[in-house]
């Protein structure tokens, strides 16, 4: 598997990923929906994403496999949208590749890189108590569970208590 830049030339291939797993993206995400996974509405989205990795506020990586057809494995991003010194990581894997290891070692690695980002000196990962198997992920990595905050669910599957992971 590699990490790469989402850019907008990922646009065709992340919107296929999109499609092929929306029954099980629908459950956690509240952007997982049939008008957000089509070419123009990501290649505006793509936009966006390269301006804030241009401005150095969020850093999106698309995951592919190195072998075969280089298939869209999943996404996982770090977004500056908690406070000072700290940035949140984002994560949802392709629901053919769930289960096999991709998105741990994917966090793996980009909690490396954001620990040495100068003016991180915090990273947290955000699960929704009923989300078993994303809690999975910052649990096995080692991140501290540091409390669960009370939060209006946004997406069918989530029961409102927000789990808040902590690295280091
Ligand atoms: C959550 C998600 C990203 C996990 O991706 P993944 O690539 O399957 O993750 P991994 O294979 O690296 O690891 C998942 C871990 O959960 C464990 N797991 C799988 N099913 C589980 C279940 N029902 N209950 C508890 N743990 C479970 C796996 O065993 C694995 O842990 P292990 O390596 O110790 O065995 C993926 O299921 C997903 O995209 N879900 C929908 C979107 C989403 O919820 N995103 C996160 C929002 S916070």
């Amino acid at each position: 598997m590699v990490l790469s830049r989402n850019t907008v030339a990922d646009a065709p291939d992340l919107v296929a990923a999109m499609t092929e797993s929306l029954p099980h993206l629908r459950p956690w995400m509240p952007w997982a929906t049939g008008e957000n996974a089509t070419v123009p509405a990501q290649v505006r989205r793509l936009g966006e994403v390269t301006a804030s990795w241009d401005a150095g506020t969020d850093f999106v990586y698309l995951l592919r496999l190195l072998e075969g057809d280089a298939s869209v494995v999943g996404v996982i991003g770090l977004h500056r949208r908690i406070g000072p010194g700290a940035i949140e990581i984002g994560y949802w894997t392709h629901a053919a590749h769930t289960g096999r290891g991709y998105m741990s070692a994917a966090a793996k690695a980009v909690t490396g890189a954001a620990t040495v980002l100068a003016d991180v000196d915090r990273v947290e990962i955000h699960t929704d108590v009923a989300n078993v198997r994303s809690a999975a992920i910052p649990r096995k990595l080692g991140y501290r569970l540091e409390r669960i905050d009370e939060c209006p669910p946004d997406a069918p599957a989530c029961a409102g208590q927000m789990q808040i992971w902590v690295w280091p």
